[in-house]
């Protein structure tokens, strides 16, 4: 979907359909929608006064303007009541227009920033959030399709019309923002959705050399011979029972200064998790094995934020890692009870074959530790226990660093990505206590969620550093339980994308 912008009076805007919103309560409808009211001879203030027309959150009313207006068709969307208005509320209006209008299959809309007017939001991130809930709301994976009538159509060109000629610099800025920055979540969803046999390991580091070269990463590669000549013990465990050589991805961006630490982000890559000797059944508690084609999930978020990094040129110095690998059973998988080391030299006794996550984290973070990183993030749909603490619409948040987690728990809150935070307590340690290593991998059903993080923790030698457990949020079923905003298609969300970036953009001003 292509984002422009126009100087212009929405009353008198000629387009498929002319998009302006209304506060739940109101009578007298002000500002642009005023406008169109006016020019349609009250034509909304008679649909408020009917009662067909309330405003309500994420109303859509359309209707036709019979030639009173250049528009061919008006559609007010509702923001609902003014104390519950929010900037994802925005964002969320603006999907809905666009979602609507798709399935209508007009061509083209045209908008007002919603929220900066009589909402009294800032113009910059009202704008980012009508650009950003429109592109996502757009994204569509049709790549597997053979005939695309059967993908819903989607809208070409979306014209955002402001009344001030001075305002369009600051609009177009911030339109490039969401283009960035939805361009990131596109491809962290694109690979999600992907099946695993067409994101094995090795494609998946080649799609990330690929777009590396493309908006100016430096991106490094270990092969299976690699990784096991490094000491990566824990990932060769998991990676060793496939057909399917494993990847290690080391991404980097460079926009700070030559002395600053980077910011290391390590991420979950299982292309597919069987649970390997320990297999999965079939229908799990939380849906079917096929959706674990997801798992790759944290590694797709970290490739997007490095993405998103260089597009957005941020001063900073960013570091992005990924182990790629299949978890599979087969006459070379590991076993459980066998004992493997990894590359920071700590034994683990890996009790069960389906607890991998943590094993491939394990060696990613004493990769990332080389790098001697000012702080720490790994992110990985690790957990089913995250799934039951917090549901699918909210991830879970804990670490060492206060101010590290307040940075994320603030960016996801700006962006409407929801999350929550859990204790590490070191009481907890008590369960990942093994007989026969310095550690085990599974810590029994209580708290599952938790002892998955504090076993993490054992392998950040102190750095600052926190853990996001996405397993709830990374993936749309289309359940009432399921993230859905109306910028989710179903299948991947590619959420928390958008809180990484936007924590680091904010890095610099965040207290
Ligand atoms: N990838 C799963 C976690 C998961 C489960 C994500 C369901 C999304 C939905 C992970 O590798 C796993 O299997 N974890 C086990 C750990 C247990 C064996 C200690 C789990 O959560 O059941
Ligand atoms: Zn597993
Ligand atoms: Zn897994």
């Amino acid at each position: 979907m292509d984002i422009r912008v126009a100087v212009g009076d929405i009353a008198a805007w000629q387009d498929a359909a002319v998009v302006v919103n209304l506060f739940e309560g109101v009578t007298k409808p002000g500002g642009a929608t005023g406008a169109v009211d006016k020019a349609t001879g009250g034509a909304v203030s008679h649909l408020i006064a009917s009662g067909d027309l309330k405003g309500k959150f994420k109303e859509a009313y359309l209707f036709p303007t019979f030639g009173k207006i250049p528009a061919t068709r008006v559609i007010i969307v509702g923001l609902g009541t003014r104390n519950r208005f929010t900037v994802d509320r925005i964002r969320e209006v603006s999907a809905k227009a666009v979602n609507r209008a798709s399935r209508l299959g007009l061509p083209s809309l045209s908008t007002i920033v919603h929220g900066a007017g009589i909402g009294g939001v800032d113009l910059i991130e009202a704008t980012e959030a009508v650009a950003e809930g429109a592109l996502l709301a757009s994204y569509r994976f049709s790549r597997y399709r053979t005939k695309k009538e059967d993908e819903k159509p989607a809208l070409g060109t979306l014209m955002i019309v402001t009344p001030e000629r001075k305002d369009v610099r600051t609009i177009e800025k911030a339109v490039g923002v969401a283009r960035a920055t939805a361009a990131a979540v596109f491809m962290a969803r694109d690979m999600i959705n992907a099946p695993s046999n067409d994101k094995t390991p090795r494609q998946l580091a080649a799609q990330c050399e690929a777009m590396a070269k493309q908006v100016g990463l430096t991106c490094t590669v270990l092969d299976e011979k690699q990784i096991q000549e490094v000491g990566m013990g824990a990932f060769w465990g998991v990676a060793k029972g496939s057909a399917q050589p494993p990847r290690f991805v080391v991404l980097e961006w460079r926009g700070g200064t030559k002395t600053q630490r980077p910011i290391a982000f390590v991420g979950k890559g299982i292309t597919f998790d069987t649970g390997g000797i320990s297999l999965k059944p079939q229908d799990g508690m939380l849906g079917p094995m096929w959706e674990m084609k997801y798992d790759m999930a944290g590694a797709a978020t970290v490739f997007a934020v490095l993405r998103a990094c260089a597009e957005l040129k941020l001063g900073l110095n960013v570091l992005g890692i990924a182990p790629l690998t299949e978890n599979m059973p087969g006459g070379n998988a590991q076993k459980p009870g066998d004992i493997v080391r990894t590359i920071g030299g700590k034994t683990i006794e890996v009790l069960n074959t389906d607890a991998e996550g943590r094993l491939v984290l394990a060696d990613g973070i004493g990769y990332a530790l080389r790098h001697e990183p000012e702080v720490l993030i790994d992110v990985a749909t690790l957990t089913g226990s995250a799934v039951y603490a917090l549901g699918k619409k909210t991830f879970a948040v804990m670490g060492t660093d206060r101010k590290l987690a307040r940075r994320v728990l603030n960016a996801s809150e700006s962006v409407g990505e929801r999350a929550w935070e859990l204790p590490l307590f070191e009481e907890y340690a008590d369960q990942i206590k093994s007989d026969f290593a310095d550690v085990k991998n599974v810590g029994g059903r209580p708290a599952g969620a938790i002892t998955a993080g504090k076993f993490l923790e054992t392998f950040t030698d102190g750095r600052p550093w926190v853990h996001l457990d996405i397993a709830g949020p990374v993936w749309n079923d289309g359940g009432a339980d399921s993230p859905k905003k109306e910028y989710h298609p179903k299948g991947a969300t590619g959420v928390p994308v958008r809180t990484l970036v936007r924590m680091l953009r904010d890095w610099k001003t965040a207290a």
